[in-house]
């Protein structure tokens, strides 16, 4: 059964997706896991950083992306199979990563988002476990699900929620990004005792870490002081700094051969692995 690991943050542009999609392709490509990316962010950015986006317009139009899992319960038709939604071997590395696989999102799910949270009283399935059950029984196909959430806490984001075994919170340390911190963990625990799942807290992985920062050294140091009573249990050792690289490599339109390529044979590369090794020794 796969471990399943939800990305989040309740502030966009902390680079969630650009960590999602580094772990994915680090744990398929250089662990041999069989790695699934449900992209729920309808900014789809994880999709158009992983599949060509003409590739993901097709699918769209062929009811394809998340989209559908909440858009099928709105209308008579039946349109989502996950089998033909789930595209396989995908990432700019090497024509697609063998073991990577991705569920699209979709932005025309920002459209039907406010129409589903109104047709939720007539609905005859609970709206918390629209993708436990689309999802579920093809969890077992994979070691490793990484959910990249939208930065709120709304339906869509609590769907990925109650299918997660963990959560790790991407922050910029600096007070914007963290402010929000407590809330997500308190949301997180209601969201558990209701529901009685069991999602735990990983930890806080820093990034776009600028070292000549006396505000972000101040603040990495008090997250992690605070980690024990914060609730969120640690910050990871390993930080990513902030570059041009990490934003430059998530344009699929290029292409490279390996990771190491990919990361210009930087230090972005070790750091991503060391990374990716720190998240697997916690959840195997
Ligand atoms: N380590 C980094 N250094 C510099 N820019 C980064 C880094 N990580 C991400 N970015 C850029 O910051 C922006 C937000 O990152 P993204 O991963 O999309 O964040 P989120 O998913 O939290 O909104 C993007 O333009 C991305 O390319
Ligand atoms: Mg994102």
């Amino acid at each position: 059964m796969a471990t399943v690991i939800s990305m989040i943050n309740l502030k966009g542009g902390v680079g969630k997706t650009t960590l999602t999609v580094a772990m994915a392709e680090f744990m398929a490509a250089e662990y041999g896991l069989k790695v699934l990316v449900v992209d729920l962010d309808p900014q789809t950015n994880a999709t158009v950083a992983l599949i060509n986006e003409l590739e993901w317009r097709k699918r769209n139009i062929r009811g394809q992306t998340l989209l559908n899992i909440f858009l099928d319960h709105l209308s008579k038709y039946q349109v989502f199979s996950l089998e033909e939604a789930i595209v396989h071997n995908v990432s700019n590395v090497n024509g697609g990563i063998e073991g990577l696989d991705l569920l699209p999102s979709s932005i025309d799910l920002i459209e039907v988002h406010d129409e589903f949270l109104q047709a939720i009283p007539s609905l005859p399935i609970n709206p918390l476990h629209l993708l436990d059950d689309v999802l579920r029984a093809a969890l077992s196909a994979y070691d490793i699900v990484l959910i990249d959430c939208p930065p709120d806490l709304g339906l869509i984001c609590q769907n990925g929620l109650m299918i997660s075994d963990y959560y790790i919170i991407p922050t910029i340390p600096d007070i914007l990004s963290t402010y929000g911190i407590p809330q997500i963990i308190n949301r997180i625990g209601r969201l558990q005792r209701e529901n009685s799942i069991s999602i735990q807290p990983l930890g806080l992985v820093i990034s776009k870490y600028r070292q000549q920062s006396e505000i972000h050294k101040n603040q990495a140091n008090l997250l992690k002081i605070h980690a024990p009573k914060a609730g969120y249990r640690q910050v990871f050792n390993t930080f990513i700094p902030e570059g041009n690289l990490a934003a430059m490599v998530m344009d699929y339109t290029l292409h490279f051969n390996s990771l190491r390529e990919k990361y210009n044979y930087s230090k972005y590369y070790q750091i991503y692995k060391a990374l990716t090794e720190e998240v697997l020794s916690c959840v195997q």
